[in-house]
């Protein structure tokens, strides 16, 4: 098989990072892709950054097994704690969700500098989206808070802010930012665009920033830049585990 007509490789620690497969699907739609959701040990953000690595390598060689020409690691806990070793243990290119989304958030802060990253526990305690951040444009102010309890929800399917569990916890999570007003907030969490809706109710001036859709357009550019987008295909393989 040529290089070109080579699935894509995504990769979630469940069934979130489907929100970033629609957007890949949309975004590059002649590429095929294989997904694999680790369904049988999610959640990993509330695991230590040893067992994320540990996973995320062995979530990769899986896909790597199809022959992918390239891996997007939609999962933002794993894309805040396992880049470099996933960059430097696998034979194709590997992208995160982190990079994408930080060069979308230096774009849109204009107002007032502010950047509110929201992620799992893992994701914020790593500072990874912060630490590039500010590397970047030290000038942006980076606000952060772990939001856990929006995966469960989104998981149960409650993602509305008429419903009061949402309202509850959005509420809970996301009130002391409404003086602050960021200029944009990072869903740091495959889950979260799922609550887009809800997280606008509270902080309606904020322009938010889906990393599934960043990743995405960069995974685009990529395929171009090295002439490997492919022109046929767009056919979608998911695979799933049970419980190790
Ligand atoms: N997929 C994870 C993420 O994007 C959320 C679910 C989990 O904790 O594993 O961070």
């Amino acid at each position: 098989m040529d290089e070109k007509s080579k699935p894509l490789g995504v990769f979630d620690s469940g069934v979130g990072g489907l929100t970033a497969l629609r957007r890949l699907r949309e975004i590059c739609p002649n590429e095929d892709i294989i997904y694999f959701g680790d369904t049988g040990r999610v959640p990993y953000g509330t695991k230590s950054a040893q067992l994320i690595r540990k996973y995320a390598l062995q979530d990769a060689r899986f896909l790597e097994s199809f022959g992918v020409k390239a891996i997007l690691v939609a999962c933002g806990t794993v894309s805040a704690n396992a880049m470099d070793e996933l960059k430097n243990g696998s034979k194709v290119h590997v992208m995160g969700v982190i990079s994408p989304a930080v060069e979308k958030a230096v774009k849109l802060t204009k107002t007032n500098g502010k950047v509110l990253i929201l992620g799992t526990e893992a994701t914020i305690e790593s500072r990874a989206y912060e630490r590039l951040l500010c590397d970047i444009r030290p000038d942006i102010k980076v606000l952060t808070k772990a939001c856990p309890m929006f995966v469960p929800l989104a998981e149960n399917g409650l993602t509305s802010y008429s419903h009061p569990a949402v309202k509850a916890l959005v509420e809970e999570y996301l009130w002391e930012f409404r003086d602050e007003a960021p200029d944009c907030v990072i869903l740091g969490c495959t889950h979260y665009p799922l609550l887009a809706g809800a997280v606008s109710e509270v902080l309606p001036e904020s322009a938010l920033i889906d990393t599934g859709r960043a990743a995405a357009e960069e995974m685009k550019e990529y395929l171009i830049s090295q002439g490997l987008d492919n022109c046929g295909g767009g056919n979608i393989s998911v695979y799933v585990c049970d419980r190790v």
